[in-house]
């Protein structure tokens, strides 16, 4: 792809998403419109597809939804875009949603949300503005049961083979649950509490989104390709903006929107660390201070920065060294203009102004504590991530264990049962792995010989000790930025990465809802090009003793 037009960094001031409360018990009603917005001053003008209360309101990133744990939200999502064809290139060879009567079919998902399979935004209950409808297709009106801890969620499109398009398009927003109970004192609150949300983009000279037009391997897939990488930062729809800050301490709330870039961010100022409080399900059990924070594709970061830490009229950069694709990257991918997010300048307060006092929270006073007991009876299922090329070469596809999405659904775990999922990692490339309904914890990663693996012989049941294990290390522990709840963690290349997963709610109960009726759920890669291109597979919840 051709570079994008190249324009001053750091000239516009970052914005917060426009906020709107979901408590009220009152439906909100969310459409889905073709907006045109400028990401930067000296850029021309994008057509988006994005999200709001009105033609006028709607913007990407969409209005940040704030709803309180324990407290039903309503959402209606409506479809307002005219267009009869995507103006980005629909690759038709894929499996997608192909609406017989032309629009842009959308259907909203709730990442992270413990919800009803009929309000989880299943990618074949899209539906048009021509009123045309998915096969999975239930209703308008989504019901959010908000029965989680404080977690930030976001919601995005969701639509078979398409999600890819829609997610650069602009179609995702920020989605809070609050739950004032649970949080630690004295955090950064009001102005000091930001939400960040990242992407990448590619445009063109006139301002539009430039998308590949041509495949890898066009007779296979006439414009599939295996990774979108842009080279223009996008954080809560401005390119590159700066941030003003006072000299004390900031907590930020990130969002990973990306199609598949990874974000490895460190800080410019030497004294400067992140204490990470917070991951995809709310906080961690004790904060995590840190030079280098990691992000995927879907992934949420909850930390704090203390810029007291600096002196005034200092500037500080929010840098990034994430290879693309990762964590083996071609520096093609990953041009000058992808390794800085934000500028903060650190600027005094005012004279009449108080500077608030904020503390970081101490080890005893974050998340709970979490245990999901295991034994040998647990259920383990074990899952291959695998990638196919045409036959020269060029890789044309993932797979999940090897099978496709409209294969019959494999994964069906009983209501209230708790499940081992091994996820072995056969590529050369990281994934990230999210799974619809519940949050996890990810256990282990063991690096294995992938060779002797795939030629069948070795095991992986036998410690890696013994000759003829498959393993060539001891069990490690999970990566620090993948402790906590996590509903979308990353599967390393050469690893078998273990994920322990309930299917109930966060403490251990029944989900205050039918898991098992409706459409279902479904489990994929994040990287969006691999999600819409087979690598996701349906997940059905089955009742226990029927
Ligand atoms: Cu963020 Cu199944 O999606
Ligand atoms: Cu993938």
């Amino acid at each position: 792809l051709n570079p994008s037009p190249q324009v001053q960094p750091f000239v516009e001031e970052l914005t917060q998403p426009p906020v709107i409360d979901i408590s009220t018990g009152q439906q909100l009603t969310l459409g889905a419109y073709k907006i045109k917005q400028k990401f930067h001053p000296d850029l021309p003008e994008t057509t988006l597809y994005a999200f709001g209360t009105s033609p006028e309101t709607a913007s990407s990133p969409g209005p940040t939804l704030v709803a309180r744990r324990g407290i039903e939200s309503y959402v209606r999502y409506e479809n307002h875009i005219e267009d009869e064809e995507h103006f980005l290139t629909v690759d038709q060879s894929m499996h997608w949603a192909n609406p017989k009567y032309g629009g842009v079919p959308i259907v909203v998902h709730l990442h992270g949300g413990e919800v009803l399979s009929e309000s989880d935004g299943h990618p074949g209950a899209w539906h048009t503005s021509k009123g045309e409808v998915g096969p999975a297709f239930t209703t308008f009106n989504y019901t959010y049961a908000n029965s989680q801890p404080a977690s930030l969620l976001w919601y995005h499109d969701h639509t078979v083979g398409i999600t890819r398009l829609h997610m650069l398009a602009g179609m995702n927003g920020l989605y809070l649950i609050k739950s004032p109970k649970e949080d630690p004192q004295n955090l950064p609150t009001e102005e000091f509490e930001r939400l960040l949300i990242i992407q990448d983009k590619q445009l063109h000279a006139d301002g539009s989104i430039n998308f590949p037009t041509i495949g890898v391997s066009p007779k296979v897939h006439p414009s599939w390709c295996p990774e979108y990488y842009g080279d223009t930062i996008i954080v809560n729809g401005k390119a590159w903006p700066y941030m003003n800050v006072y000299p004390t301490k900031y907590r930020f709330r990130m969002l990973n929107a990306a199609n598949a870039r990874y974000f490895v961010m460190t800080l410019s100022h030497p004294k400067l660390r992140f204490y990470q409080i917070g991951t995809d399900g709310g906080y961690l059990e004790k904060p995590l201070k840190v030079k280098t924070l990691t992000m995927g594709p879907a992934e949420r970061l909850d930390f704090i920065i203390d810029f007291s830490k600096v002196s005034p009229d200092s500037a500080v950069y929010l840098n990034n060294s994430g290879n693309a694709p990762y964590p083996e990257g071609d520096p093609a991918f990953s041009p000058p203009s992808t390794k800085t997010l934000l500028k903060f300048k650190v600027i005094s307060a005012p004279e009449n102004f108080t500077l608030p006092h904020f503390d970081i929270p101490s080890s005893d006073k974050l998340g709970k504590r979490v245990k999901i007991r295991t034994s040998k009876d647990t259920k383990v299922r074990r899952l291959t991530l695998t990638e196919y090329d045409d036959g020269n070469e060029n890789p044309v596809g993932s797979l999940l264990n090897g099978l496709r999405w409209r294969d019959p659904v494999t994964e069906t775990p009983d209501l209230n049962s708790t499940e081992i999922w091994e996820i072995i990692n056969l590529t050369e490339d990281a994934h990230p792995i999210h799974i619809h309904l519940v949050a996890f914890r990810v256990k282990m990663q063991q690096s294995f010989d992938t060779a002797r693996y795939s030629d069948g012989n070795c095991s992986l049941d036998l410690p890696y000790h013994d000759p003829g294990s498959c393993y060539t290390e001891a069990p490690q522990r999970p990566e620090r930025h993948h402790l906590g709840w996590k509903d979308t963690a990353t599967v390393y290349p050469g690893k078998v990465t273990t994920f322990v997963l309930r299917w109930t709610t966060r403490e251990g109960e029944e989900f205050p809802f039918d898991a098992t009726s409706g459409p279902g759920y479904v489990w994929h890669c994040h990287i969006l090009d691999h999600e819409d291109n087979d690598m996701m597979r349906p997940l059905k919840m089955i009742a226990q003793n029927p």
